[in-house]
């Protein structure tokens, strides 16, 4: 390979259609299961109003200067993850060390995959049990009933699992304009404007104001150190950062885009939508009595309830997750996307080849979160850590990638572009300009990085 910065993506013909298809795709991809399924449980988990501001902090400034970064680094590198850390490392004649930052995505988006298609299947599940009417009527422990009887069952989360990646295998073979624009152009408007109605239907509810309390009434008390990792590799895993997908998504990006505008109307749709989905469901939380740190099936319990008191609930319910279900597909397609990349790049596979391959590799991987429900909810394979101590194979799943290989890919992109890249040209390629320039980098030399390691230290050390 020469040592010119070799484009590929950045043809006419493979670019997005627009700005707004990028906005699109890339909020898509940040909007998802992370937003409405994960935030709110998590923040029950660990005690509400304090991990909010942890979280927003993080995503002020960790999440946005990441992001910021590694589109920057996409679109330069105009090829996926591994190829675009290839050439840009040599084209800025620094050490291929930073080549594990390409490595680090493929692998990630690979493994969160996995277990992100088996809560897709159970969206896929509440489409049709909402369609059925099977919550009018029912009460809390019914409703836990029929949650408790999908997740004891591996056969049917499998099936679902398997349903739900055909999906997404469908779509990322068909390709980045037909296939992937066309999913997300109407359906996220949608979502937002859903996701409203259900918080004007919380707000009638008698507990309103002790969830706007609950997320928004730091008590520090109740965070744990582990409590802010969480929050740090939440703010990652939201904006899906720092495993080369918005690398992958960047390298589609027109030259002309800026970059620093279009990241801060990402990150701001992303935080609107996970606050939004935490004011409609903690409302649901205190009126019927239920526990906020319940865990990953916190919505599947309370979002039902109210669709089985509320008139017309079988067709709200049933559109939310429909919707719900999009949200996942096109964050899940996004995962797909670096690894098909890099199969086509450099397996030399075809497109729908890599796609089919890739996806059944990692429908097969994502065994191991459908048996973390189940078989082997027991199982705890680093239990005798205790820092590991009662974690599923999901949950170290989801800790690994969350937790460490989001967070610390972020700290490389962020390290990579504002230490070891060239500064010329780097404000043009961002968008930002004289004291705003300097400002931004600043923070993303010292701050994000700064931010990163003080969270690992007291969670390790
Ligand atoms: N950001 C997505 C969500 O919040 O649901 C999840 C995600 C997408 C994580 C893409 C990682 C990723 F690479």
């Amino acid at each position: 390979m020469s040592n010119q910065t070799v484009q590929p993506h950045q043809q006419a013909s493979s670019l997005w259609s627009s700005r707004l298809a990028f906005i699109l795709a890339a909020a898509g991809s940040a909007v998802g299961l992370g937003n409405i399924w994960k935030f709110p449980y998590i923040t029950g988990e660990n005690g509400g109003g304090a991990f909010v501001i942890v979280y927003l902090i993080c995503i002020a400034v960790i999440g946005v200067p990441v992001l910021i970064a590694e589109t920057m680094i996409g679109r330069r590198g105009g090829q996926s993850p591994v190829g675009t850390m290839r050439s840009l490392t040599e084209s800025e004649g620094v050490s291929r060390g930073w080549r594990a930052i390409g490595w680090n995505g493929v692998i990630a988006s690979f493994l969160v995959l996995s277990f992100y298609s088996v809560i897709g299947g159970w969206s896929l599940v509440y489409i049709g049990k909402a369609a059925a009417g099977a919550f009018v009527g029912a009460d809390a422990d019914a409703i836990g009933a029929q949650f408790g009887g999908l997740l004891g069952n591996p056969w049917e989360l499998l099936a679902w699992h398997g349903v739900f990646m055909a999906i997404v295998i469908f779509i990322v073979a068909k390709g980045i304009r037909s296939g992937l624009e066309r999913a997300v152009n109407l359906l996220m408007p949608l979502l937002f404007v859903l996701l409203i109605a259900m918080v004007i239907y919380a707000m009638n509810t008698d507990s309103f104001g002790r969830a706007v309390s609950f997320m928004f009434s730091p008590d520090f008390s109740k965070l744990t150190t582990q409590g802010v990792l969480t929050a740090l590799g939440h703010a990652a895993f939201t904006l899906s950062i720092g495993i080369g997908v918005i690398m992958a998504y960047g390298s589609y990006l027109p030259k002309r885009v800026n970059i620093a505008g279009t990241a801060m109307t990402i990150a701001v749709i992303d935080t609107s939508v996970a606050l939004l989905a935490g004011l409609a469901i903690f409302p649901l939380v205190f009126s019927n009595g239920l526990e906020p740190g319940a865990g990953p099936g916190l919505i599947f319990v309370t979002l039902p309830l109210a669709f089985g008191k509320m008139g017309g609930g079988i067709v709200f319910g049933a559109i939310f997750f429909t919707l719900l279900l999009v949200a996942a597909v096109t964050s899940a397609i996004s995962m797909l996307e670096p690894v098909v990349e890099w199969l086509e790049e450099h397996k030399g596979v075809s497109r729908v080849k890599g796609a089919l391959f890739g996806g059944l590799a990692i429908w097969f991987i994502g065994l191991g979160t459908v048996l973390s429900f189940n078989v082997w909810s027991d199982v705890h394979p680093l239990g005798f850590i205790g820092y590991f101590e009662g974690k599923t194979v999901f949950d170290l799943l989801d800790f690994l990638v969350s937790n460490l290989m989001m967070p610390l890919g972020g700290l490389a992109i962020a390290l990579f572009a504002g230490w070891a890249m060239k500064r010329e040209g780097l404000s043009d390629d961002i968008g930002l300009r004289g004291g705003i320039y300097t400002a931004f980098m600043a923070v993303l030399r010292y701050l994000t990085p700064a931010g990163i390691v003080v969270v690992f230290l007291y969670n390790f050390f």
